[in-house]
């Protein structure tokens, strides 16, 4: 009999999006006629079609492969040079400069967040936001890390900042933030690279949603902090960009200069550990998958995803304009696509859940599922249509009025 992995008996018993999709649907079989209402603002799943370029690009790829003479087999793991080109050239037009060989190529940025433990060893002491996105916490748990919590709360705009008297290691941080929505500003941000540098830790920063910020004061990347390329990996994903959730590319950042001393004094560089684990676990992101990215980063293709991510802010906008009519408390959807308020009549979450979806068959996303410190809240997704998100805003007023 093998020996398993029981760390997993430590996790919750399914993935919070799994468990939303099967309560949402075993709520549409048993109730057949309002199931058929259900407007689903749960799972940040974006529903624009992809830009006209990206397709183009796309099809460009498919057509590669129908001749031998441009036939792609299996590519480079790290991502092709056109590829990482075009992302370090995105970075250079915000103002920060990125060498394309710390440019990894991945099928997105949730697989890569997780995948990152390959490089730690036992007994790091990681710092996790509560609430955050789950992946963090529950890829930790499969390897029986412990987790110490960062407190994200109203009283901190959900922005937890370091404290001096508290060692880490690792540090996880997502900004714009999933849940909440919040977003560190430059001066936090450069307390957090100032701890990590004086601790000799690594922050693993979550830029999934750096495409939302408008707030041009607002850093987009870590790495527009001075010193972060001695102390920082970032994680970012076309998924939100450029509507690639089901297209499937993100992106990983392993600056060269990030390098740490072994228990033997070797000095270890991540991004060198980080090629290696790619190089042996991963065969590459698709060529045909690559070439539509490549774009994405180009003038006509920026243009295309920001008229995206307008429609989606609008969206924002109806469900921030409404909260604010009904005197709930939110925070986001300014810099962000989620919107993450107070459940109203001292609800706890899932008991709102279980609320909006009986009463008007509006599903979101349980804050208890970001955690404990989400019990009391609730997130809203902008990426749905702009029609259902009026509509689901119609019945809030109806309900909560
Ligand atoms: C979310 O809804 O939090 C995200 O869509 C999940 C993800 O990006 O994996």
């Amino acid at each position: 009999m093998p020996r398993l992995n029981e760390n997993y008996l430590n996790l919750k018993e399914s993935y919070l999006f799994s468990e939303i999709a099967h309560r949402t649907s075993s709520y549409a079989e048993k109730n057949p006629e309002k199931g058929a209402q259900i407007i689903r603002l749960g799972i940040g799943d974006v529903t624009r079609p992809l830009g006209k370029t990206v397709l183009n690009a796309l099809h460009e790829g498919v057509d590669a492969m129908a001749s031998a003479e441009t036939f792609k087999g299996y590519g480079p793991e790290q991502g092709y040079e056109a590829t990482r080109n075009a992302i370090s050239a995105y970075y250079r037009k915000n103002g920060v400069s990125i060498d394309p060989e710390a440019i990894f190529i991945s099928d997105g940025a949730k697989s890569d967040t997780g995948n990152i433990t390959d490089l730690f060893g036992p007994g790091n002491v990681i710092l996790i936001p509560d609430p955050v996105y789950p992946v963090y916490v529950d890829t930790n748990i499969m390897r029986g890390n412990e987790v110490t919590y960062l407190s994200g709360n109203a009283d901190n705009d959900f922005l937890p900042m370091p404290d001096k008297n508290q060692h880490a290691d690792i540090i996880y941080l997502c900004s714009p933030n999933n849940p909440t929505g919040a977003c560190y500003n430059k001066t936090q941000l450069t307390e957090w690279v100032e701890y990590a540098l004086a601790n000799d830790a690594v922050i693993l920063f979550d830029a999934a949603y750096e495409a939302f910020v408008s707030d041009p004061e607002l850093p987009r990347s870590i790495f527009a902090i001075e010193g972060a390329g001695k102390c920082a990996i970032e994680f970012c994903s076309l998924s939100k960009t450029a509507g690639f959730t089901g297209t499937r590319c993100g992106y990983t950042v392993v600056p060269k200069e990030l390098k740490f001393t072994a228990s033997t004094g070797a000095v270890m560089s991540l991004n060198a550990m980080w090629n290696r684990r790619q190089c042996t676990k991963f065969n590459g992101t698709s060529y045909i998958v690559q070439k539509g990215a490549e774009v994405v980063f180009s003038e006509e293709g920026i243009r295309e995803c920001q008229e995206n991510i307008t429609y989606y802010k609008r969206n924002a906008k109806v469900i921030a304009d409404t909260l604010t009519a009904l005197g709930i408390r939110f925070f986001g959807g300014i810099n962000s696509p989620y919107i993450w308020f107070e459940c109203p009549n001292g609800m706890d979450s899932w008991s709102c859940f279980d609320y909006l979806l009986e009463n008007i068959q509006v599903v979101g996303t349980p804050g208890a599922g970001f955690g404990e410190n989400g019990k009391n809240y609730f997130r809203l997704t902008a990426f749905g249509t702009y029609e259902k998100t009026l509509e689901a805003m119609e019945r809030f007023q109806k309900l909560f009025h």
